[in-house]
């Protein structure tokens, strides 16, 4: 360690100054890298905290995703405790990724025109990161790696994701191997499919719920899928309110319908049974 010096060049308890590389903080954050990532498109002031927004996002994803990931490897070794820390852990930074959209919530037609064509055919649809979120949470298409074949390691990242088994499946699993009726066509599923919900699991939760005391860690990790569940719905519902302020029924910088087809992607519901055994317990 460094003499501590304060700015008088004094001796005292003030932090380090002296470093003879760059800064024990640079070399772990990257922040120099990380605040000169901005490359902005206009001239319009409202760019910045547009693109920022996005990248701080995509950050979230990336955390949110690892955790989901952590989560998934756990509930296959039979560790839920580990698991539940995951899922709990992801609960704050959805949170947080929520708050986000704070800052271009109430953004008007002419302000987000001003910078809207510089975005090109830019749209977030192409978030390979966003991608994996919806591939964990069961929401697999194949045609959705199509944006990404010119990038070798996000195409390879996002086909292993599309071919594992999601966190959905992982708990579906769980369940049956503690005994529960999940059905075998359910557990054979192919995974590169989108999750269909299936009456047989929505009557596994509804008997979960019914009696929590039977699997008191099972109904845990239920609620904490349906926190889970709930936070992702209302990410869906801030970008698609978000959308319909900053641009109405025009058509999407990615080329879809717009609003419309965000109205579309927000009805799903994430674990659909968890929502669904609800009315029969
Ligand atoms: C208020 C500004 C925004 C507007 C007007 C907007 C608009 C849209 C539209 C119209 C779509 C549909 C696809 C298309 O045709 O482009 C879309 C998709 C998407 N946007 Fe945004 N967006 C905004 C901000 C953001 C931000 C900050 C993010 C963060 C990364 C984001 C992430 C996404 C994602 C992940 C999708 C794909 C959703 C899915 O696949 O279901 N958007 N956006």
């Amino acid at each position: 360690m460094s003499n501590t010096l304060d700015a008088s060049g004094a001796g005292s308890d003030t932090p380090n100054l002296d470093f003879a590389g760059t800064t024990p903080y640079e070399d772990y954050v990257q922040a120099d890298v990380l605040t000169h990532l901005q490359h902005l498109r206009s001239d319009d002031p409202g760019e910045m905290v547009f693109l920022v927004t996005t990248q701080v996002m995509e950050l979230w994803f990336t955390v949110i995703v690892h955790e989901w990931e952590t989560a998934a490897k756990a509930l296959r070794e039979d560790r839920v405790p580990v698991a539940m820390d995951a899922l709990k852990r992801s609960l704050r930074e959805l949170e947080a990724l929520n708050a986000s959209w704070r800052p271009l919530a109430q953004l008007t037609p002419a302000q987000f025109n001003s910078y809207r064509g510089a975005l090109g055919e830019g749209s977030g649809f192409q978030s390979a990161m966003y991608r994996r979120m919806e591939f964990l949470l069961g929401e697999k298409s194949a045609s959705m790696l199509v944006p990404h074949r010119g990038a070798p390691r996000v195409h390879a990242e996002l086909e292993k994701a599309l071919h594992e088994p999601s966190l959905y499946d992982e708990v579906l699993r769980l369940l049956a191997r503690r005994g529960l009726p999940v059905p075998q066509s359910v557990l054979d599923r192919d995974l590169s499919r989108r999750y269909e919900a299936s009456p047989e699991v929505e009557a596994v939760w509804t008997a979960l719920y019914e009696d929590p005391d039977a699997h008191p860690d099972l109904h845990r990790l239920g609620e904490a899928l349906t926190d889970v569940a709930e936070l992702v719905w209302r990410w869906r519902n801030d970008h698609l309110v978000a959308t319909r302020r900053a641009m109405g029924a025009k058509t999407g910088t990615g080329g879809s319908a717009g609003v419309s087809w965000l109205e579309k992607r927000a009805q799903k519901n994430v674990f659909p049974e968890l929502w669904t055994a609800r009315s029969h317990v």
